[in-house]
Protein backbone atom coordinates (compact mmCIF):
# COMPACT_ATOMS: atom_id res chain seq x y z
CA UNK A 1 0.00 0.00 0.00
CA UNK A 2 1.26 3.48 -0.77
CA UNK A 3 0.03 6.06 1.63
CA UNK A 4 -0.32 10.17 0.34
CA UNK A 5 -1.17 13.03 2.07
CA UNK A 6 -2.63 15.70 0.29
CA UNK A 7 -1.89 19.25 1.19
CA UNK A 8 -4.84 21.74 0.12
CA UNK A 9 -8.75 20.50 0.11
CA UNK A 10 -10.03 22.74 -2.35
CA UNK A 11 -11.34 21.72 -5.79
CA UNK A 12 -8.37 19.79 -6.86
CA UNK A 13 -7.45 18.40 -3.52
CA UNK A 14 -10.68 16.86 -3.96
CA UNK A 15 -10.71 15.73 -6.81
CA UNK A 16 -7.52 13.98 -6.17
CA UNK A 17 -9.21 12.26 -3.55
CA UNK A 18 -12.00 11.65 -5.42
CA UNK A 19 -10.47 10.14 -8.40
CA UNK A 20 -8.58 7.89 -5.83
CA UNK A 21 -11.41 6.20 -4.27
CA UNK A 22 -14.14 6.07 -7.56
CA UNK A 23 -10.78 4.60 -9.78
CA UNK A 24 -9.33 2.50 -7.04
CA UNK A 25 -9.31 -0.62 -8.99
CA UNK A 26 -8.06 0.85 -12.24
CA UNK A 27 -5.11 3.01 -10.59
CA UNK A 28 -4.34 -0.42 -8.16
CA UNK A 29 -3.89 -2.33 -11.48
CA UNK A 30 -1.52 0.54 -13.27
CA UNK A 31 0.68 1.16 -10.55
CA UNK A 32 0.39 -2.17 -8.59
CA UNK A 33 -0.10 -0.56 -5.54
CA UNK A 34 -3.42 0.10 -3.77
CA UNK A 35 -3.04 3.83 -3.25
CA UNK A 36 -4.44 5.46 -0.50
CA UNK A 37 -4.82 9.16 0.80
CA UNK A 38 -4.22 8.92 4.20
CA UNK A 39 -4.32 12.61 5.58
CA UNK A 40 -5.98 15.93 3.97
CA UNK A 41 -4.14 18.96 5.48
CA UNK A 42 -6.34 22.05 5.23
CA UNK A 43 -6.99 24.78 7.63
CA UNK A 44 -10.71 25.60 6.54
CA UNK A 45 -13.70 24.16 8.11
CA UNK A 46 -15.65 21.33 6.09
CA UNK A 47 -19.52 21.00 6.54
CA UNK A 48 -20.04 18.53 5.78
CA UNK A 49 -16.39 17.14 6.00
CA UNK A 50 -16.15 14.80 2.40
CA UNK A 51 -12.82 13.81 4.14
CA UNK A 52 -13.62 11.92 7.33
CA UNK A 53 -10.36 11.07 9.82
CA UNK A 54 -8.64 12.02 7.05
CA UNK A 55 -9.04 15.70 7.36
CA UNK A 56 -6.28 17.77 9.83
CA UNK A 57 -4.82 21.41 9.97
CA UNK A 58 -1.90 19.89 11.91
CA UNK A 59 1.06 19.54 9.61
CA UNK A 60 2.36 17.25 11.86
CA UNK A 61 0.19 14.62 11.06
CA UNK A 62 1.64 14.78 7.89
CA UNK A 63 5.30 14.82 8.46
CA UNK A 64 5.29 13.11 11.73
CA UNK A 65 3.66 9.88 9.64
CA UNK A 66 6.43 8.00 8.58
CA UNK A 67 4.19 5.98 6.17
CA UNK A 68 3.38 8.88 4.12
CA UNK A 69 5.99 8.56 0.60
CA UNK A 70 4.27 10.95 -1.70
CA UNK A 71 2.50 14.64 -1.05
CA UNK A 72 0.25 16.45 -3.23
CA UNK A 73 0.40 19.89 -3.38
CA UNK A 74 -3.01 21.75 -4.18
CA UNK A 75 -3.11 24.39 -2.26
CA UNK A 76 -2.03 26.90 -4.32
CA UNK A 77 0.62 29.81 -3.85
CA UNK A 78 3.87 30.55 -3.35
CA UNK A 79 4.72 30.81 0.34
CA UNK A 80 3.47 28.21 2.62
CA UNK A 81 3.04 25.99 -0.79
CA UNK A 82 7.14 26.41 -1.07
CA UNK A 83 7.19 25.96 2.36
CA UNK A 84 5.29 22.62 2.37
CA UNK A 85 7.36 21.65 -0.41
CA UNK A 86 10.30 21.73 0.57
CA UNK A 87 10.17 20.25 3.73
CA UNK A 88 8.36 17.48 2.07
CA UNK A 89 11.39 16.80 -0.39
CA UNK A 90 13.74 17.38 2.26
CA UNK A 91 12.44 14.80 4.06
CA UNK A 92 12.57 12.14 1.16
CA UNK A 93 9.52 12.29 -0.09
CA UNK A 94 7.69 12.61 -3.68
CA UNK A 95 6.02 15.60 -4.10
CA UNK A 96 3.10 15.90 -7.12
CA UNK A 97 2.04 19.03 -7.49
CA UNK A 98 -0.87 21.32 -9.74
CA UNK A 99 0.66 25.03 -8.39
CA UNK A 100 1.94 26.24 -11.67
CA UNK A 101 3.04 29.50 -9.75
CA UNK A 102 5.25 27.71 -7.47
CA UNK A 103 6.58 25.41 -10.11
CA UNK A 104 7.23 29.12 -12.60
CA UNK A 105 8.88 30.92 -9.56
CA UNK A 106 11.02 28.19 -7.48
CA UNK A 107 10.95 24.80 -10.20
CA UNK A 108 14.34 24.64 -10.51
CA UNK A 109 15.17 25.02 -6.81
CA UNK A 110 12.84 22.50 -6.03
CA UNK A 111 13.75 19.84 -9.12
CA UNK A 112 17.30 20.42 -7.31
CA UNK A 113 16.12 19.62 -3.76
CA UNK A 114 14.14 16.58 -5.55
CA UNK A 115 17.13 15.39 -6.72
CA UNK A 116 19.54 15.86 -3.58
CA UNK A 117 17.24 13.91 -1.85
CA UNK A 118 16.78 10.72 -4.70
CA UNK A 119 12.91 11.69 -4.90
CA UNK A 120 10.79 13.23 -7.24
CA UNK A 121 8.81 16.62 -8.21
CA UNK A 122 6.17 15.97 -10.88
CA UNK A 123 3.96 18.98 -12.21
CA UNK A 124 2.15 17.64 -15.23
CA UNK A 125 -1.12 18.83 -13.80
CA UNK A 126 0.22 22.79 -13.40
CA UNK A 127 -0.03 23.16 -17.38
CA UNK A 128 -3.55 22.48 -19.36
CA UNK A 129 -5.29 20.82 -16.87
CA UNK A 130 -6.43 17.30 -17.62
CA UNK A 131 -3.92 17.49 -20.92
CA UNK A 132 -0.70 15.63 -21.13
CA UNK A 133 1.93 18.39 -21.72
CA UNK A 134 4.56 18.18 -19.47
CA UNK A 135 5.45 14.17 -19.74
CA UNK A 136 4.82 14.67 -23.76
CA UNK A 137 7.75 17.35 -23.65
CA UNK A 138 9.89 15.60 -21.16
CA UNK A 139 9.81 12.11 -22.93
CA UNK A 140 7.89 11.82 -25.99
CA UNK A 141 8.85 15.03 -27.81
CA UNK A 142 12.78 14.55 -26.21
CA UNK A 143 14.37 13.71 -29.88
CA UNK A 144 13.31 17.22 -31.21
CA UNK A 145 14.71 20.48 -31.34
CA UNK A 146 11.48 22.42 -30.33
CA UNK A 147 11.32 25.49 -32.62
CA UNK A 148 7.94 27.11 -31.31
CA UNK A 149 4.97 26.53 -28.84
CA UNK A 150 1.54 28.61 -29.54
CA UNK A 151 -1.07 28.54 -27.22
CA UNK A 152 -4.33 28.83 -25.32
CA UNK A 153 -3.45 28.06 -22.05
CA UNK A 154 -6.22 29.59 -19.54
CA UNK A 155 -9.94 28.65 -19.48
CA UNK A 156 -11.36 31.25 -17.97
CA UNK A 157 -10.34 34.03 -20.54
CA UNK A 158 -11.16 31.69 -23.63
CA UNK A 159 -14.61 31.08 -22.21
CA UNK A 160 -14.89 35.04 -21.90
CA UNK A 161 -13.97 35.63 -25.86
CA UNK A 162 -16.11 32.84 -26.81
CA UNK A 163 -19.10 34.08 -25.07
CA UNK A 164 -18.16 37.78 -26.63
CA UNK A 165 -17.99 36.17 -29.69
CA UNK A 166 -21.14 34.05 -29.67
CA UNK A 167 -23.80 36.76 -28.26
CA UNK A 168 -21.68 40.11 -28.68
CA UNK A 169 -21.63 40.17 -24.51
CA UNK A 170 -19.72 42.96 -23.20
CA UNK A 171 -16.20 41.69 -21.03
CA UNK A 172 -17.72 42.40 -17.88
CA UNK A 173 -21.00 40.71 -18.84
CA UNK A 174 -19.05 37.52 -20.25
CA UNK A 175 -16.60 37.50 -17.01
CA UNK A 176 -19.96 37.67 -14.32
CA UNK A 177 -21.38 34.99 -16.43
CA UNK A 178 -17.62 32.58 -15.62
CA UNK A 179 -18.45 33.67 -12.48
CA UNK A 180 -21.43 32.30 -12.10
CA UNK A 181 -21.46 29.21 -13.77
CA UNK A 182 -17.90 28.88 -11.61
CA UNK A 183 -15.40 28.86 -14.19
CA UNK A 184 -13.39 32.48 -13.10
CA UNK A 185 -12.20 32.81 -9.50
CA UNK A 186 -13.48 35.24 -7.24
CA UNK A 187 -10.56 37.19 -7.88
CA UNK A 188 -9.72 36.14 -11.39
CA UNK A 189 -6.98 39.08 -11.55
CA UNK A 190 -4.36 36.39 -12.56
CA UNK A 191 -6.88 34.71 -14.87
CA UNK A 192 -7.71 38.00 -16.97
CA UNK A 193 -4.29 39.83 -16.77
CA UNK A 194 -2.33 37.10 -18.41
CA UNK A 195 -0.52 36.37 -15.46
CA UNK A 196 -2.00 32.86 -15.10
CA UNK A 197 -0.89 31.99 -19.19
CA UNK A 198 2.14 33.95 -18.20
CA UNK A 199 3.24 31.34 -15.62
CA UNK A 200 2.34 28.32 -17.50
CA UNK A 201 4.42 29.41 -20.73
CA UNK A 202 7.14 30.12 -18.74
CA UNK A 203 6.85 25.94 -17.35
CA UNK A 204 6.46 24.54 -21.30
CA UNK A 205 9.47 26.64 -22.54
CA UNK A 206 11.63 26.33 -19.42
CA UNK A 207 11.21 22.48 -20.78
CA UNK A 208 11.43 23.08 -24.58
CA UNK A 209 14.12 24.89 -24.34
CA UNK A 210 16.24 23.36 -21.81
CA UNK A 211 16.70 26.52 -19.26
CA UNK A 212 14.76 28.17 -17.15
CA UNK A 213 12.55 31.05 -18.07
CA UNK A 214 11.81 33.68 -15.59
CA UNK A 215 7.77 34.70 -15.89
CA UNK A 216 8.50 37.70 -14.24
CA UNK A 217 10.83 38.52 -17.71
CA UNK A 218 7.86 37.99 -19.78
CA UNK A 219 5.62 40.19 -21.77
CA UNK A 220 2.16 39.75 -20.14
CA UNK A 221 -0.90 41.36 -21.55
CA UNK A 222 -4.56 40.22 -20.54
CA UNK A 223 -7.74 40.56 -21.94
CA UNK A 224 -9.75 43.23 -20.14
CA UNK A 225 -9.36 46.24 -23.08
CA UNK A 226 -10.63 43.69 -25.66
CA UNK A 227 -14.06 44.80 -26.80
CA UNK A 228 -17.18 43.45 -27.98
CA UNK A 229 -15.89 45.55 -31.70
CA UNK A 230 -12.64 44.64 -31.72
CA UNK A 231 -14.42 41.07 -31.42
CA UNK A 232 -16.84 42.22 -34.88
CA UNK A 233 -13.87 43.68 -36.57
CA UNK A 234 -12.19 39.84 -36.32
CA UNK A 235 -15.19 38.51 -37.81
CA UNK A 236 -15.52 40.50 -40.57
CA UNK A 237 -11.94 39.68 -41.25
CA UNK A 238 -11.83 35.68 -41.07
CA UNK A 239 -10.45 36.18 -37.62
CA UNK A 240 -10.71 35.38 -33.99
CA UNK A 241 -9.62 37.33 -31.04
CA UNK A 242 -7.32 34.61 -28.39
CA UNK A 243 -5.65 34.55 -25.32
CA UNK A 244 -2.25 33.57 -26.82
CA UNK A 245 0.71 32.09 -25.48
CA UNK A 246 3.55 32.27 -27.98
CA UNK A 247 7.14 31.08 -27.51
CA UNK A 248 10.31 30.52 -29.68
CA UNK A 249 13.52 30.57 -29.99
CA UNK A 250 15.62 32.88 -31.80
CA UNK A 251 19.42 32.33 -32.59
CA UNK A 252 20.44 32.14 -28.57
CA UNK A 253 17.39 33.96 -27.00
CA UNK A 254 13.77 33.35 -26.66
CA UNK A 255 11.03 35.21 -27.77
CA UNK A 256 8.21 34.62 -25.55
CA UNK A 257 4.73 37.12 -25.37
CA UNK A 258 1.37 36.48 -23.83
CA UNK A 259 -1.58 38.84 -25.47
CA UNK A 260 -4.60 38.94 -27.17
CA UNK A 261 -3.59 38.06 -30.36
CA UNK A 262 -6.00 38.06 -33.80
CA UNK A 263 -5.47 34.55 -35.81
CA UNK A 264 -7.29 33.25 -38.98
CA UNK A 265 -10.39 31.07 -38.73
CA UNK A 266 -8.24 28.65 -40.33
CA UNK A 267 -5.65 27.90 -37.33
CA UNK A 268 -6.36 25.14 -35.32
CA UNK A 269 -6.24 27.78 -32.04
CA UNK A 270 -9.22 29.53 -33.65
CA UNK A 271 -11.83 26.69 -32.61
CA UNK A 272 -10.91 26.00 -29.50
CA UNK A 273 -13.75 27.43 -27.53
CA UNK A 274 -14.82 27.80 -23.59
CA UNK A 275 -12.69 26.55 -20.86
CA UNK A 276 -10.92 24.16 -23.30
CA UNK A 277 -6.90 24.72 -23.72
CA UNK A 278 -5.03 23.25 -26.60
CA UNK A 279 -1.14 23.71 -27.27
CA UNK A 280 0.70 23.51 -30.72
CA UNK A 281 3.95 22.70 -30.65
CA UNK A 282 6.15 22.44 -33.56
CA UNK A 283 9.50 20.24 -33.56
CA UNK A 284 12.27 19.82 -35.60
CA UNK A 285 11.33 15.76 -36.16
CA UNK A 286 7.59 15.61 -35.49
CA UNK A 287 6.47 19.19 -37.16
CA UNK A 288 3.20 20.21 -35.70
CA UNK A 289 1.64 18.24 -33.25
CA UNK A 290 -1.42 19.88 -31.25
CA UNK A 291 -2.87 18.60 -27.30
CA UNK A 292 -6.42 19.55 -26.39
CA UNK A 293 -8.26 19.25 -23.82
CA UNK A 294 -10.31 20.45 -20.40
CA UNK A 295 -7.72 23.20 -18.97
CA UNK A 296 -9.33 23.12 -15.78
CA UNK A 297 -11.46 21.90 -13.57
CA UNK A 298 -11.62 19.69 -10.57
CA UNK A 299 -11.38 15.68 -12.47
CA UNK A 300 -9.50 16.89 -15.42
CA UNK A 301 -6.62 18.24 -13.12
CA UNK A 302 -6.77 15.69 -10.75
CA UNK A 303 -6.52 13.18 -14.07
CA UNK A 304 -3.17 14.52 -14.50
CA UNK A 305 -1.77 14.67 -10.52
CA UNK A 306 -2.73 10.83 -9.94
CA UNK A 307 -1.13 9.84 -13.66
CA UNK A 308 2.00 11.36 -11.57
CA UNK A 309 1.57 9.31 -8.63
CA UNK A 310 0.92 6.66 -10.37
CA UNK A 311 4.70 7.08 -12.46
CA UNK A 312 6.43 7.64 -8.81
CA UNK A 313 5.06 4.27 -7.99
CA UNK A 314 5.52 2.52 -10.99
CA UNK A 315 9.35 4.39 -11.19
CA UNK A 316 9.96 5.88 -7.80
CA UNK A 317 13.98 4.96 -8.43
CA UNK A 318 14.19 6.87 -11.84
CA UNK A 319 14.66 10.72 -12.37
CA UNK A 320 11.84 11.44 -14.90
CA UNK A 321 12.69 15.03 -15.49
CA UNK A 322 15.61 16.97 -16.69
CA UNK A 323 17.24 20.39 -14.91
CA UNK A 324 16.17 24.02 -15.62
CA UNK A 325 19.69 25.26 -16.68
CA UNK A 326 19.70 28.67 -14.89
CA UNK A 327 21.19 31.21 -17.65
CA UNK A 328 24.24 33.24 -16.87
CA UNK A 329 22.64 36.68 -18.41
CA UNK A 330 19.09 37.18 -19.66
CA UNK A 331 17.63 34.76 -22.21
CA UNK A 332 14.37 36.73 -22.65
CA UNK A 333 14.27 38.85 -26.38
CA UNK A 334 13.42 42.43 -24.78
CA UNK A 335 9.55 42.79 -25.94
CA UNK A 336 10.93 46.33 -27.77
CA UNK A 337 12.85 44.11 -30.57
CA UNK A 338 10.23 41.78 -31.15
CA UNK A 339 8.40 42.22 -34.51
CA UNK A 340 4.75 42.57 -34.75
CA UNK A 341 1.87 43.19 -37.08
CA UNK A 342 -0.88 45.11 -35.35
CA UNK A 343 -4.89 45.75 -36.07
CA UNK A 344 -4.88 49.24 -35.12
CA UNK A 345 -8.35 51.63 -34.59
CA UNK A 346 -7.59 55.51 -34.14
CA UNK A 347 -10.21 57.93 -34.03
CA UNK A 348 -10.26 60.65 -36.65
CA UNK A 349 -9.57 64.70 -36.06
CA UNK A 350 -13.06 66.79 -35.80
CA UNK A 351 -14.07 67.78 -39.00
CA UNK A 352 -12.58 71.22 -37.92
CA UNK A 353 -9.33 70.15 -37.69
CA UNK A 354 -9.73 67.82 -40.94
CA UNK A 355 -11.28 64.81 -40.12
CA UNK A 356 -10.62 61.49 -41.32
CA UNK A 357 -8.60 62.83 -43.96
CA UNK A 358 -5.61 64.56 -42.09
CA UNK A 359 -5.50 61.22 -39.51
CA UNK A 360 -4.97 59.25 -42.99
CA UNK A 361 -2.18 61.22 -43.71
CA UNK A 362 -1.08 61.04 -40.56
CA UNK A 363 -1.07 57.37 -40.23
CA UNK A 364 0.23 57.11 -44.01
CA UNK A 365 3.56 59.66 -42.91
CA UNK A 366 4.21 57.83 -39.68
CA UNK A 367 3.60 54.15 -40.47
CA UNK A 368 4.15 54.21 -43.78
CA UNK A 369 2.13 51.84 -46.05
CA UNK A 370 -0.55 50.30 -44.00
CA UNK A 371 -3.60 48.17 -45.04
CA UNK A 372 -7.01 49.93 -44.68
CA UNK A 373 -9.93 47.84 -43.67
CA UNK A 374 -13.29 49.49 -43.97
CA UNK A 375 -14.58 50.75 -40.79
CA UNK A 376 -17.84 49.39 -39.14
CA UNK A 377 -17.93 52.44 -37.11
CA UNK A 378 -17.67 56.78 -38.43
CA UNK A 379 -15.29 58.47 -37.28
CA UNK A 380 -12.45 55.82 -36.62
CA UNK A 381 -9.83 54.80 -39.10
CA UNK A 382 -8.69 51.42 -39.61
CA UNK A 383 -5.59 48.89 -40.76
CA UNK A 384 -3.13 46.63 -40.42
CA UNK A 385 0.86 47.71 -39.97
CA UNK A 386 3.63 46.32 -42.02
CA UNK A 387 5.79 44.40 -39.54
CA UNK A 388 7.20 46.14 -37.06
CA UNK A 389 9.22 46.40 -33.62
CA UNK A 390 6.55 46.99 -30.53
CA UNK A 391 9.06 49.52 -29.60
CA UNK A 392 8.59 51.31 -32.11
CA UNK A 393 4.85 50.70 -32.24
CA UNK A 394 5.30 52.09 -28.84
CA UNK A 395 6.70 55.23 -29.72
CA UNK A 396 4.44 56.06 -33.17
CA UNK A 397 0.62 55.14 -31.85
CA UNK A 398 1.31 58.01 -29.50
CA UNK A 399 0.92 60.78 -32.01
CA UNK A 400 -3.02 58.73 -32.17
CA UNK A 401 -6.03 58.68 -30.59
CA UNK A 402 -5.85 55.25 -30.25
CA UNK A 403 -9.35 53.18 -29.69
CA UNK A 404 -7.63 49.97 -29.81
CA UNK A 405 -4.13 47.66 -31.13
CA UNK A 406 -4.41 43.96 -31.32
CA UNK A 407 -1.34 41.83 -32.39
CA UNK A 408 -2.19 39.47 -35.50
CA UNK A 409 -1.00 36.51 -36.10
CA UNK A 410 2.34 36.24 -38.73
CA UNK A 411 2.78 32.51 -39.83
N1 LIG B 1 -7.84 29.57 -13.61
C1 LIG B 1 -7.24 28.61 -14.48
C2 LIG B 1 -7.96 28.65 -15.84
C3 LIG B 1 -7.35 27.26 -13.84
O1 LIG B 1 -9.00 29.33 -15.96
O2 LIG B 1 -7.47 28.07 -16.79
C4 LIG B 1 -6.35 26.25 -14.29
O3 LIG B 1 -5.03 26.63 -14.13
Amino acid sequence: MINIAIIGGGVVGSGVFELLTTNSEIIENKSGKNIVAKWVLDIKKFDPNPYGKALTSNPEDVFGDPDVSIIVETMGGKTAAFEFTKRALSSGRHVVTSNKELVAKHGPELMKLAKANGVHYLFEASVGGGIPIIRPLNHDLAANEILSIIAILNGTTNYILSQMKASGKSFAEALREAKANGYAEADPTADIEGYDSCRKIAILSSIAFGQYVDSDDIYTEGISGVTPEDIQYAQKLNKTIKLVARSKKVSDKIFVRVSPLMIGTDNPLANVEDVFNAILLHGDAVGDTMFYGRGAGKLPTASAVVADIIDIVRHSNKFAVKDWEIPSEGNIVPIEDCEVKMFVRVMCEKLEHGGCEVVCERVEKIFGKVEYINPLWPNEIVFYTGIIKEGDFKKKITEFDLISAIRVHKK
